[in-house]
């Protein structure tokens, strides 16, 4: 058995999660439980490619080799079954949002309306706003223990105009890996309505034990010509410093045009050297790694729920199939939502990410990122206890 990935040695990072926000909050018991970074070291064979072209000694600009096309698509069928031909359907970028900043303008308009299920990742609304269009929440639907899909709202988003749905999946942050049905219902009332699928599958190889990853894309014809599928080693081999990512997908129109539209920032010519070392590495050397992140995922996991079904009555962590966070159910505290992480912040000196800041049905709700060390979770949750007790 492989052992758990290692917490990193902090001396000398200067990371967003931690270094930022202990420099910005001024506490030094500080918890960290915000950013979508891992605590741990990158993998051992990402290191070692990315140390290889150091060695090479040149950092020019570099051509994108068959070797990165054929990685990919080794990857997408070994993990999904899905049969891409990777030279004609694969384009890059520096990041999931600066792909989906370009394929919001390949898509839309300003002014159109661009469908989003929430709560989701606070970026999908803020970007679809700072980009001039209208985000239409489709709320998740909870029922006490997990989320489905609202598909009657998703017909009447896509009814009153919206030709975009920006999905996420797994979904950021209610930790579902949407199954086959899910996604082939989607994808027909998406066709139903002549509506594009952006999907964002950033998350895509953080699964927990016997739970699949599907890619929307994959589920039939129609659905893979109207799809732009987006990837990245960001955060399933913690390498988010790298600003690399890529998109997949089979609509040679959609491809002609995200070219184009690189082209016009010049990043057609030579993309970030690391990230596609990275992910050559990453997806021919580091299911291990993978393996053993996600058992320690896992356990944290259970750790946690464990921890609030016995010590906070009331509260409950929603079972989850994918990712590395606990979407914590807090509705029962007399407090503002808008407020809960504040709070926790102010008087706990914990991060969190706050559910009311994700859209309809994420009040009340926080997100912990349980890709840190057991002992930060422990400790976390003691904190939690004493803020539930406090506002209860
Ligand atoms: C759903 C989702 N997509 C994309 C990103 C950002 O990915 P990247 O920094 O690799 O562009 C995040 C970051 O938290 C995320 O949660």
């Amino acid at each position: 058995m492989t052992e758990s990935p290692l917490i990193a040695d902090p001396a000398g990072l200067s990371r967003m999660k931690w270094e930022y926000e202990r420099e910005r909050t001024g506490f030094d018991d500080l918890l960290a439980f915000g950013t979508a970074d891992m605590d741990y070291r990158s993998p051992e064979p990402v290191l070692r490619a990315l140390r290889r072209v150091i060695d090479r000694g040149h950092l020019g600009y570099p051509m994108v080799t068959d070797r990165f096309y054929d990685v990919i698509h080794d990857h997408l069928l070994r993990q999904t079954g899905w049969d891409i031909d990777a030279r004609t359907s694969v384009g890059q970028n520096v990041g999931i949002y600066a792909s989906a900043k370009l394929i919001m303008g390949i898509l839309t308009k300003p002014g159109d309306k661009i469908t989003i299920m929430t709560p989701v990742h606070f970026c999908f609304r803020s970007m679809i706003s700072q980009n001039g269009r209208t985000a239409l929440e489709c709320p998740l639907l909870y029922d006490g223990h997990g989320y489905k899909v609202n598909f009657t709202a998703l017909e009447s988003c896509l009814e009153s105009g919206s030709r975009v749905l920006w999905f996420c999946n797994p979904h950021n942050p209610v930790g579902r890996a949407w199954n086959r049905e899910e996604l082939e219902r989607i994808a027909d009332i998406c066709a139903a309505h002549d509506a594009y699928i952006m999907s964002d599958d950033v998350y895509s190889g953080l699964l927990f034990d016997n739970v699949r990853y599907i890619p929307i894309a994959s589920v039939s014809r129609d659905a893979f010509l109207r799809t732009i599928t987006m990837y990245s080693t960001s955060k399933v081999y913690n390498t988010t410093g790298l600003r690399h990512s890529y998109i997949v997908t089979e609509n040679p129109e959609l491809l002609k045009r995200y070219t184009e539209e690189l082209g016009k920032m010049n990043l057609s010519y030579g993309l970030n050297i690391m990230g596609m070392e990275a992910v050559i590495a990453a997806y021919t050397e580091c299911d291990e790694w993978l393996s053993a992140l996600m058992r320690e995922i896992e356990s944290h996991h259970r750790f946690l729920s464990g921890y609030f079904r016995s010590e906070l009555p009331g509260a409950a962590i929603v079972p989850a199939e994918s990712m590395y966070f606990a979407w914590a159910d807090m509705r029962r505290l007399r407090i503002p939502p808008q407020q809960l992480a504040y709070l926790i912040s102010e008087e706990e000196h914990m991060i969190v990410e706050n559910g009311a800041e994700l859209g309809k049905g994420g009040a009340g709700f926080i997100r912990l990122n349980l890709a840190t060390s057991l002992e930060n979770i422990e400790e976390g949750a003691r904190r939690l206890k004493a803020f539930w007790f406090r506002h209860l």
